[in-house]
């Protein structure tokens, strides 16, 4: 198939075209070949790859900026998405719209499924609601809602801190957040398959059980070797953070199960695999000069 990828140059573009590429001729779009609040230049983009798929997780997806410009935001994540469904809607492509756990409330103390009606307390929440509600306004489309996200192509949550703690700092995470976590080449994978299987509907999509981001981040400290006391955590109404956190995101994947997908891998294997890249790549990195 040949399948256009919006935020190639994103966390998680990276890793989508990278799988996807795997039997399939993939276009990365990047910023430079089209901003998405543009019609025109989505529009223009479209028409000439003619694309069969779209998978689309261009946005803005960090939720404090979004609090602090909510007209941004808007234009970016919502006005961007309906661009991009309009266009490939008129070449006949179908859209994968990449979402997020942040469209629920957080007050569940027991995993979230599809069924759950979202109620999203902050303006990148309510955002990425409406992007999901437009995509799926077409019969023959997909949402993924996908949670906290690692892997190789951008620095994310996990080499931040891993740095931080190398060069001797510590590193604060909130210590009250429970969720999912998501290995974006495992991700990634799961979608070239529902993608393939033409199994539409919406997903959630991480990898498997429960996770803090204080679990997270010291687990990720122990396999790389460095210290697991210099995370510390801390609540996360006392980190200054413009807009609220959930304290309870935890997602069950029942749409995959109920479609006869494989779950995802055990979020500690999908972690390990990547710490272990992290350090191939430092091996593999040419000696630099004196
Ligand atoms: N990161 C997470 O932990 C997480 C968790 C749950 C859900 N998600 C969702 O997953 C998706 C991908 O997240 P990510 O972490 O990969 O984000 P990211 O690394 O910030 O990538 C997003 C990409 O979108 C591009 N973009 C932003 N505005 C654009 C515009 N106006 N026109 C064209 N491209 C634009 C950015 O381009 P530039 O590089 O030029 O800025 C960037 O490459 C997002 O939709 C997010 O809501 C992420």
């Amino acid at each position: 198939m040949r399948v256009a990828i919006t935020g190639a140059a994103g966390l998680f573009g990276y890793a989508l075209a990278q799988v996807f590429r795997d039997g399939h001729t993939v276009y990365p779009l990047t910023r430079a070949d089209a901003d998405i609040t543009r019609p025109d230049e989505v529009e223009a983009i479209m028409t000439r790859i003619r694309p069969e798929v779209v998978v689309h997780p261009a946005g803005i997806p960090d939720l404090d900026i979004c609090e602090a410009d909510p007209a941004r935001a808007y234009l970016v994540n919502v006005h961007g998405t309906r661009f991009v469904v309009e266009a490939a809607r008129r070449v006949g492509a179908r859209v994968a719209y990449i979402s997020t756990d942040a469209v629920f409330d957080g007050l569940k103390r027991t995993p979230y499924t599809e069924s759950d009606t979202p109620r999203p307390p902050t303006v990148y929440g309510r955002t990425k609601l409406r992007a999901e509600r437009i995509t799926l306004s077409a019969p023959e489309s997909w949402v993924f809602r996908v949670s906290v996200l690692f892997g190789p192509g951008k620095t994310n949550f996990i080499e931040k801190g891993l740095r931080r703690i190398a060069s001797g700092e510590t590193y604060t995470v909130a210590a009250d957040q429970a969720g999912s976590a998501t290995y974006t080449l495992d991700a990634a994978e799961k979608i070239r398959e529902v993608v393939e299987a033409g199994r539409y509907g919406l997903y959630h999509l991480s990898n498997s059980g429960p996770c803090s981001r204080l679990e997270l981040a010291q687990r990720a400290a122990e396999l790389a070797g460095v210290d697991p006391g210099k995370v510390i955590g801390k609540p996360s109404d006392q980190m200054g953070r413009r807009a609220q956190r959930l304290k309870y995101a935890v997602m069950e994947m029942t749409a995959l199960q109920a479609n006869g997908f494989p779950l995802p891998r055990p979020w500690p294997e999908a972690l390990r695999e990547y710490i272990v890249s992290l350090s191939e790549v430092k091996t593999k990195a040419p000696a630099s000069r004196p």
